[in-house]
């Protein structure tokens, strides 16, 4: 028992408009079916803090943010995200599905904004030793059917396409370099075939911590 009831790290990562939102609560469902306790949280926020600076990131009022202060931001928000809510939710054994992580620092922060990822690194180092999840689904979409699909217009999603094209191949990047944690998602495929390839990755993930 002691082992099936362990909590893991579920986070789901992509360009806006991809679907995530719509899938964490699906994953949320699948889990529970099988009686696992499940939160579901979210990047930049989670906290009352994450929440507050999260606001500040996506704020239009804030068009002249410096990608350095942006970077440094974020991980203060991810720090107290982590230490309040995702490790103790761990702790209790429960399982955690956060819609965006690290992973989108290296993509936007990284790719997007041009950053060095010798930084990143450093940060992510410091503040967060750099723990990852253990799963990541990565919602993969062409940037022209993104850019149809998103309705609202923040600090980020203002960005034109070639900022979006540096976000995508990160994204592609980091997959190829955490085979052992990421999986591809083609999210121009409808909801319903898209829930049947997670439902299935899902249960190669119980069967692999199962065996390990
Ligand atoms: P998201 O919740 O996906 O936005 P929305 O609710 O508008 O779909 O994420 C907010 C934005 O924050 C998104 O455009 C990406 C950006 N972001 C970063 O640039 N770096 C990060 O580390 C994180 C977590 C998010």
């Amino acid at each position: 028992m002691g082992k099936n009831k362990k909590g893991y790290f579920i986070s789901l990562e992509g360009i806006d408009g991809a679907g995530k939102s719509t899938q964490i609560i699906f994953i949320q469902q699948l889990l529970e079916n099988l009686g696992k306790e499940v939160i579901l949280t979210r990047e930049p926020g989670g906290t009352s803090l994450g929440e507050k600076i999260r606001e500040i990131l996506l704020s239009r009022d804030e068009d002249s943010m410096l990608p350095y202060s942006e970077l440094l931001l974020i991980f203060a928000a991810r720090v107290d995200h982590l230490e309040k809510v995702i490790i103790p939710a761990l702790t209790e054994d429960k399982w955690v599905i956060c819609e965006r992580f690290t992973d989108s620092s290296y993509a936007y922060q990284g790719g997007g904004r041009e950053l060095p990822l010798e930084l990143i690194q450093l940060i992510e180092k410091w503040t967060i030793s750099s723990i990852q999840p253990n799963l990541t689904f990565l919602f993969d979409l062409p940037i022209n059917i993104s850019m149809q699909r998103k309705q609202g217009r923040d600090r980020f999603e203002q960005e034109q396409n070639d900022f979006f094209e540096r976000v995508r191949m990160s994204y592609l990047q980091l997959a190829k370099q955490y085979t052992n944690r990421y999986y591809i998602i083609d999210a121009s495929l409808d909801r319903l075939e898209i829930q049947k390839v997670i439902e299935k990755e899902i249960f190669n993930f119980l069967k692999k911590i199962e065996y390990a």
